[in-house]
């Protein structure tokens, strides 16, 4: 093959390469379909001998009781499905990119909204980022940097990861979420040390 032919190949090969960057693949739900923004989906863990769905629960000792945390529930328990609301809520859920997370259920005895939010500023790696309720919809920027998440593809499903890199202008913890047990409780924390919770969606 002459130069000129290797040139052209290679400059068709990087356009498709970052074409294929430019749409991540969508996440499937357990019958193979893409999830959608809008849609209630329901949190179905790879491993369930240890915990079931996702949920909130009141984890603090003593008279506080708000906001609620994001917790794993009893195995076998479906928990509370959850909605996702992509930058653009019509979208569809794709790898790697940044969405709210919303339970369908009430926030029952809490004034905080069902959204998920990480619990200090998101560029705080000094103290425990635990994934509580409170977030809020919409509007990325440095202010709602808290409550954008992301899913990523796993080997045998999907985890999610705390890490708005790119509409928060700012250098956020950057971290899969994983499970740490508090007092009974599976509570879900941003951290570099724990397994990430691997899960899959179902529609609910
Ligand atoms: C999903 O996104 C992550 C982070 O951007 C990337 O490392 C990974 O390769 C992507 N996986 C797939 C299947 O595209």
């Amino acid at each position: 093959m002459g130069t000129p032919y290797l040139i052209i190949s290679l400059f068709l090969f990087s356009a498709l390469l970052s074409n294929a960057a430019q749409t991540p693949p969508a996440v499937l739900d357990t019958d193979g379909n893409t999830v959608q923004g809008g849609v209630k989906y329901v949190i179905v863990p790879v491993q369930p001998s240890q915990g079931g769905g996702l949920d909130l629960a009141s984890t603090a000792t003593g008279n506080q009781t708000c906001p609620k945390s994001v917790v794993q529930v009893a195995p076998k328990a479906a928990g509370n499905s959850v909605t996702f609301f992509p930058v653009n809520p019509k979208d569809a859920v794709r790898n790697g990119t940044d969405l709210n997370v919303q339970f369908s259920g009430s926030n029952a005895g809490c004034p905080e909204s069902t959204l998920w939010q990480i619990a200090h500023d998101p560029e705080n790696t000094d103290v425990t980022q635990y994934v509580l309720s409170g977030g809020d919809k919409g509007n990325p920027s440095f202010s709602t940097a808290r409550s954008w998440f992301m899913i990523l593809k796993t080997k045998n499903g999907y985890k999610f990861k705390f890490c708005p890199v790119s509409l928060c202008d700012c250098n956020p913890v950057c971290q899969d979420i994983g499970i740490k047990v508090e007092n009974g409780h599976r509570r879900l924390v941003v951290d570099l040390r724990l397994t990430p919770l691997e899960v899959n969606f179902k529609k609910a």
